[in-house]
């Protein structure tokens, strides 16, 4: 946010500036959507709704996660939220007490450490570095969950900021080590499930093992999928107690999800899918382009990501080295160098525990994406 903000100002003050940081997909959703929403308003109650969602924004959401493979929930499984980051915080006021240990892999999605910090939790991070692909290793998390036993385990894929995707294989091998670690509730961050590329298949743990599945919270969102993010949806299915919980928590702030929005939800989960599946095939594109320009420049490490719209280069490479005069010790260094040289402007890893690498998000429009990249190249040419 920071950094989209720094790019503004540039541009306010006439600067050409292309933008790499924001992690919003750039299309709306279909007119199917608006239609449902302008209908709901010719007949809108003006009442509270329920607190865990509208039964139809429910059964939707049951169906689109039933085709993901996630069977055998029922109303009484899951709720909703303004947004997957309502619903994530939301489950750590239901899960995590003050004290108690919350697990994730780093790289991770930046609000993970600040929600664990509102609610006093111990964060612990397993470093997982581009030489492991920024993926956990099963022997990695059988002794962090051995030597920390936290109540949570808060696993992200694909991911934000990587765009690392889990093979089947490697799930599998994961939910095995889940299994040995009854004291730990699993929540499954997979909001961008429908953005996989190169044939990929989405995979939860709880289908490697379905007895995961009692303390397994599976968190979905439109915003990405639908390119929906200001709508602010979100939805978790899992045990009932804990839907219960967030349900409860939700009367008692924000009651519930406008109509206006869930009339607009239920048709973006029923109606055509064409605009989510035509954009997942411009981003697996545009991922191509963005690998290859990564792949031109000497000493960038660059793991192949496979879903969301990210690409998570190691630049550590130019630490040490200069910039027109302007030193860079770090990311952030390299990122306000950039920024201020070029007008590309990324997000430094460290936002996101990574300090040697930075965030491309490639959602911008199609033609500045070329020249964006140029830029990069040339700014990694000129170091001395
Ligand atoms: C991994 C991850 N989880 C959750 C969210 C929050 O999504 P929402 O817009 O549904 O709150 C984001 C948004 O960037 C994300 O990248």
């Amino acid at each position: 946010m920071a950094v989209a903000e720094k790019a503004r100002k540039l541009k306010a003050e006439g600067r050409d500036i292309i933008s790499f940081s924001i992690g919003v997909p750039n299309f709306l959703p279909g007119e199917h959507v608006y239609q449902a929403a302008r209908d709901a308003l010719t007949r809108d109650s003006g009442q509270y709704g329920s607190n865990r969602g509208a039964d139809a924004l429910l059964d939707a959401f049951l169906r689109h996660i039933e085709a993901l493979g996630l069977t055998g929930y029922t109303r009484a499984n899951v709720s909703t939220g303004i947004g997957a980051k309502h619903i994530l915080y939301n489950l750590a006021e239901t899960l995590l007490d003050e004290g108690d240990a919350i697990a994730f892999p780093a790289p991770y999605w930046t609000t993970y450490v600040d929600i664990a910090d509102i609610v006093d939790a111990k964060i612990v991070q397993l470093p997982c570095p581009a030489t492991q692909d920024y993926k956990l290793t099963p022997a990695q998390l059988d002794a962090a969950l051995s030597a920390h036993r936290p109540k949570v385990f808060l696993f992200n894929n694909p991911s934000n900021p990587t765009g690392m995707v889990y093979t089947r294989d490697e799930i599998a091998a994961l939910a095995e080590v889940l299994v040995k670690h009854p004291e730990t509730w699993i929540v499954t961050d997979d909001i961008y499930n429908r953005m996989l590329f190169d044939g990929l298949e989405y995979v939860n743990c709880m289908q490697a093992k379905p007895e995961l599945r009692e303390r397994t919270v599976f968190v979905d969102s439109l915003s990405k999928t639908y390119g929906m993010p200001g709508w602010r949806v979100g939805f978790m299915a899992g045990p009932e107690a804990i839907a219960r919980a967030v349900t409860t928590l939700n009367s008692n702030h924000i009651t519930n999800i406008p109509e206006v929005v869930t009339a607009a939800a239920i048709a973006a989960l029923t109606g055509p899918q064409d605009v989510p599946a035509a954009k997942n095939a411009e981003f697996q594109a545009k991922r191509d382009q963005v690998l290859a320009a990564m792949a031109e420049i000497p000493g960038v490490v660059c793991p192949r990501p496979q879903g969301a719209f990210y690409v998570f280069p190691d630049i550590s490479c130019a630490f040490g080295k200069s910039h027109d005069g302007v030193k860079i010790d770090n990311d952030v260094d390299f990122c306000n160098a950039l920024l201020e040289a070029k007008g590309v402007a990324c997000v430094p890893g460290s936002a996101f525990g990574e300090p040697r690498a930075l965030r491309i998000s490639y959602t911008c429009p199609t033609p500045q994406l070329a020249p964006g990249l140029q830029r990069i190249q040339e700014f990694f040419a000129e170091l001395t």
